[in-house]
């Protein structure tokens, strides 16, 4: 094998990056790259729900089609991103003053309504995104202040009834290592799982700065999968400070491959999804101010030091 989906392939795991609508449709050296090298895709935006019902009853599937038409057109899986977050929300729906019982019939009816088109094509659901704060209590949301923790428990459900065969997420950010966020994900996790919700899988979105790679990734990602829950890396990137220096750039090779290790040496672990293909369409410039550089692909297609880790982590 000589592409990261066939070293994934090789393994029987999943090897994604996220995509954005419009490099898929107006940029050929990007697509190129992504039907190579990977075998799963994740809608960057295409899916959120300011996306596909931005005004009420009204659904614009255009984008979320297109790629989940290019994934079967080239042999790629794909990763439904997500159901229930507390942003890319609609206006209608943040500012609608919605009664608690309204929300629910909102919630539900969004998931019936989108798993349900996707049925049989998204082997992966992140059902929830984003539910906690840094020091483990719930964050502040729509869904939290308005219905409660039970939100989670039936957004799962519902997701199951619309779709029995996709695979159920949580997926949030700085969980990756050992801490009080985790924690309280974990005792979450126990919980649904004892009360039979379906919950599948533990979506660790890896957005990581160069060289600070959590030492407890590994023992921490172990932790779910001994409760019997898939384990995926789902977002990873690797930031760095502009400009990126060679002992830097060598840095973030080793750190795709730890990362790679972390998740695939766990033995529930699904795959690993980049956030992006290449430097060029990264979110992270314009997010992380002054940080850059964090995929394996560089603004040219060449590729970095990280490829070579990344592969040699699969
Ligand atoms: C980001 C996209 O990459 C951006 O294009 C968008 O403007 C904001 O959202 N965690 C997630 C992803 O779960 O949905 C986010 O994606 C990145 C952080």
């Amino acid at each position: 094998a000589t592409t990261l989906r066939g070293y994934a392939d090789g393994r029987g795991v999943r090897i994604g990056a996220a995509v954005g609508d419009s490099p898929l449709t107006s940029d050929s050296s990007y697509t190129t790259v992504l039907d190579r090298e990977f075998n799963s895709v994740t809608a960057e935006n295409a899916m959120k729900w300011d996306a596909v019902e931005p005004s009420r009853g009204s659904f614009n599937w255009a984008a979320a089609d297109r790629l989940v038409a290019h994934a079967a057109a080239h042999n790629q899986g794909v990763r439904g991103h997500t159901l229930v977050w507390y942003a890319q929300l609609p206006s209608w729906l943040k500012n609608g003053n919605f009664s608690a019982s309204e929300l629910n019939t909102i919630l539900k009816s969004h998931i019936d309504t989108e798993v349900g088109r996707y049925k049989g094509k998204v082997y992966a659901w992140d059902v929830v995104n984003e539910a906690f704060n840094e020091d483990g209590s719930m964050r502040s949301s729509l869904w939290q202040d308005k219905l409660g923790t039970g939100y989670i428990a039936n957004a799962l459900t519902w997701a199951h009834a619309a779709d029995p065969n996709a695979r159920l997420y949580i997926n949030d950010y700085n969980i990756e290592a050992d801490n009080a966020k985790s924690d309280a994900l974990y005792a979450l996790a126990r919980q649904l799982l004892a009360q039979g919700v379906p919950l599948h899988g533990i979506g660790f979105q890896a957005h990581f700065e160069v060289g600070k790679l959590p030492a407890s990734m590994k023992a921490n990602l172990q932790r779910f999968s001994d409760l019997g829950l898939e384990v995926s890396v789902t977002e990873l990137d690797v930031r760095i400070p502009l400009p990126a220096s060679a002992a830097e750039l060598a840095q973030q090779s080793t750190d795709f491959k730890t990362a790679s290790e972390n998740c695939l040496g766990v033995p529930r672990c699904a795959g690993i999804t980049l956030w992006g293909v290449t430097d060029k369409y990264s979110w992270v410039p314009g997010t992380f101010s002054g940080y850059g550089a964090a995929l394996p692909y560089n603004e040219s297609y060449a590729a970095k030091p990280a490829y070579t880790g990344l592969s040699n982590g699969l």
